[in-house]
């Protein structure tokens, strides 16, 4: 999108000289450039049709720049400004900054000290559109299929999904129970465009192994006792289509070999029967189990595992991504309880995220629907709605070792942050600096803080940020 998205860039400033100046530095950055010669003017440009940068001259007749600032923050709250003054006043300039200025350039100016300006204002709203964007994207699929987390990893996932759901090559998905290998199955099949084609799920851990044969190519009338007449398969039914074989390492070695003939030759032979019939099937399979190991042991045909992992999705434990679990929390919980609002107390999601659930999402599901059967009309979860393994969590989980680092962050009312909410929150604020190359301001506005909270943060976690930007930061 970066491309395509052409900054629109205005110069206010009473003087043509310095207008036609910045305009063909705007230009050479490959803005939209306009100018006005006054702030009225400015702000009539400005109903009419947006900009994502503005430079003003501080002082003009009449209004000047700093009035123009506040009135266009408010107007355009998203619109990026600079201020040039050729009075050098600090002052006027910290109090620019604090009106909302990006910053400011002291007349008379050199024309790369300029570019740099506006390359930077250029660089920030480019990323804010583009977070925009992302945040948009993301939100948008979760919604559609239901795959909730904001962690790197299930973003990965989703990315995953999305370029291989108009596809028909055949999926590995891999984690342990419960990190939703259905879901994201599902998520591949009816999120593309064969969306509308059969979608068949085989449990192949429950087939019994005498039927599975018949159960997926289906048998010719008198092919065997009870064979009462000619039955279709699985396979059949999913012509068109996509066969979810769920459990595939609980397959035995014998239909292994036949289920490759099925997927080498794109046909099936129904038991009993001499006519082999076409079949057009995308094939995902899932496995809790380690199905190189399986081929490695001699339990698992390598040429079905090869022909099976054309491409392997793994779902991580949740223990392994714990930054998902308030966030599913609060899908399960307008999911269960839809309108009631419902919030989980600061000790019960300690327990939350110090637990290591070894049964996954399932398991938090199912913790989240117990909690809220069990707190009638009660508006908060609290710790004892919780069952009590994950009550437990709290006090022998790793949080229990909570070091002295936590105790600049904690909060005498709620109780000691864990461990895990420490470092969550480390790697969070970490990770939005590298994002933002160290723009401060532009930091608060993601992460959502107050600037003294933000600058608390940073001496607390000894947060990196990059030269430049704390060079421009230590004037806000
Ligand atoms: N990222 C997620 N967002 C929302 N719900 C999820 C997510 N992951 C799993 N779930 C939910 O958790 C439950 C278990 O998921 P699913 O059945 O897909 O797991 P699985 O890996 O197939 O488990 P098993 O190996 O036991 O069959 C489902 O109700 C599913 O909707
Ligand atoms: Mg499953």
């Amino acid at each position: 999108m970066t491309e395509d998205f052409r900054i629109r860039f205005l110069i206010v400033d009473d003087q043509q000289s310095i207008r036609k100046l910045c305009m063909t530095i705007g230009a050479s950055l490959g803005f939209v450039c306009a100018e006005a010669e006054s702030a009225e003017d400015a702000l009539v440009y400005l109903e009419a049709s947006a900009a994502d940068i503005v430079l003003v001259d501080l002082k003009m007749a009449n209004m000047g720049g700093l009035e123009v600032l506040g009135t266009l923050k408010k107007m355009l709250p998203r619109t990026e400004v600079a201020i040039m003054t050729g009075y050098g006043s600090v002052e006027t300039a910290v109090q620019a900054m604090r009106l909302g200025a990006y910053d400011y350039i002291t007349k008379p100016f050199r024309v790369e000290e300029m570019k740099l300006v506006l390359q930077r204002m250029a660089e920030k709203v480019r990323l804010v559109a583009e977070n925009q964007f992302l945040l948009e994207q993301v939100r948008t699929q979760m919604e559609l299929n239901g795959i909730v987390g904001s962690s790197a990893r299930i973003q990965d996932v989703l990315r995953m999904v999305a370029r291989l759901k108009d596809t028909r090559t055949p999926v590995l998905i891999t984690g342990e129970s419960g990190t939703g290998k259905e879901l994201v199955a599902r998520a591949i099949h009816f999120g593309g465009v064969y969306a509308k084609r059969p979608f068949v799920a085989v449990d192949c851990g429950s087939l019994v192994p005498t039927l599975i044969e018949s159960e997926l190519f289906g048998y010719e009338k008198g092919a065997f006792t009870g064979a009462v007449r000619t039955k279709a398969g699985l396979f059949q039914h999913a012509d068109g289509g996509t066969i979810f074989l769920d459990e595939i390492g609980e397959l035995p070695m014998e239909m292994q070999a036949k289920l490759l003939r099925v997927l080498q030759e794109k046909e099936v032979r129904p038991v009993g029967s001499n006519q082999k019939v076409r079949v057009d099937v995308r094939v995902l399979a899932a496995t809790n189990r380690d199905l190189e190991a399986a081929y490695k042991a001699g339990t698992f045909r390598k040429d079905l595992y090869f022909r099976l992992n054309v491409v392997t999705l793994h779902l991580a434990a949740l223990r392994e991504r714990k930054s998902d679990i308030p966030t599913l929390v609060r899908w399960f919980l307008g999911r269960i309880a839809p309108n009631r609002g419902l919030q989980v107390s600061n000790a019960a999601m300690n327990c939350l995220l110090n637990y290591e659930w070894p049964g996954n999402v399932r398991e938090l599901e199912n913790c989240i629907e117990r909690a809220v059967a069990l707190g009638g009309d009660a508006m908060v979860i609290d710790v004892d709605d919780l069952p009590p393994s994950i009550q437990g969590a709290a006090t022998i989980g790793p949080g229990a070792r909570v070091p002295a680092i936590s105790a600049g962050v904690s909060n005498a009312a709620e109780g000691e942050p864990s461990m895990d909410l420490v470092a969550m929150e480390r790697a969070t604020i970490q990770r939005v600096f590298d994002q933002v190359g160290g723009d401060k301001t532009l930091a608060r506005q993601i992460l959502g803080i107050s600037r003294a909270t933000l600058y608390r943060k940073i001496k607390l976690y000894n947060i990196r940020i990059g030269q430049q930007a704390a060079a421009v930061s230590s004037t806000s």
